[in-house]
């Protein structure tokens, strides 16, 4: 059905546990981009301000390319799809979830409240899909709303848009259906810890 099926979306949403049901499903394996960062060094260096490692986007490309062509189904999850090359990539799914329930779910995995916020915000503003869709073409790439489903169902319905070539014709706007003031919340989070 696919060679190399990339599951992408901001953290939290719940693209490692959906890969790996994928995975399972179509015999393949499941590959998580950052973990094959930093457990192959794939990264240029440690950027201590922001927490991250700042990758090494060629060497990236050209190791999932290789483990792509090994035969197997590779199912690939990613908050940063654009690094990957397009010419090996099948499909990208982007997993969506209601900003809300994402702020509640990242706040279990004790980050700052700013690291919180500004995951948040990149999902109001739909960042990865917008730079999947850059990359890889409006064709290419379909989204998942995750919100109150389970991951089972999540990654049924992912298969099923893939097996059918199905394409995104509307793309999820949060803007227009969360309450204005967690917007402002959020905006008052980001600011505040600027100042400090
Ligand atoms: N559909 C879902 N419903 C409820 N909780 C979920 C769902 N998918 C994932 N989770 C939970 O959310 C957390 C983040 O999931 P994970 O798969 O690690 O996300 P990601 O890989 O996108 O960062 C985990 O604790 C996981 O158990
Ligand atoms: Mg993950």
């Amino acid at each position: 059905m696919f060679e190399c099926l990339v599951i992408a979306g901001t953290p939290g949403v719940g693209k490692t546990s959906v890969a790996r049901i994928i995975a399972e499903k179509v015999g393949g394996l499941q590959l998580d981009l950052s973990e094959l960062v930093v457990g192959e060094g794939l990264y240029e260096y440690f950027d201590e301000e922001t927490g991250s490692y700042v990758i090494d986007e060629a060497r990236v490309s050209r190791r999932v390319r290789e483990i792509c062509s090994g035969g197997k189904p590779v199912v690939v999850a990613t908050h940063y799809p654009e690094v990957l090359d397009e010419v090996i990539i099948d499909r990208v799914v982007v997993l969506r979830l209601n900003p809300v329930v994402l702020w509640d779910r990242l706040r279990t995995r004790g980050w700052s409240d700013r690291k919180i916020a500004e995951n948040v915000m990149a999902e109001m503003l739909s960042v990865v899909l917008m730079n999947a869709i850059s990359k890889f073409g409006v064709g290419r790439v379909v989204e998942v709303d995750t919100t109150g489903r389970s991951p089972i169902e999540v990654a049924g319905e992912v298969l099923e848009k893939v097996s059918k070539g199905y394409t995104q014709e509307k793309f999820i706007d949060w803007l227009s259906i969360v309450d204005p003031g967690f917007l402002e919340e959020l905006e008052r989070v980001l600011s505040d810890e600027q100042e400090t």
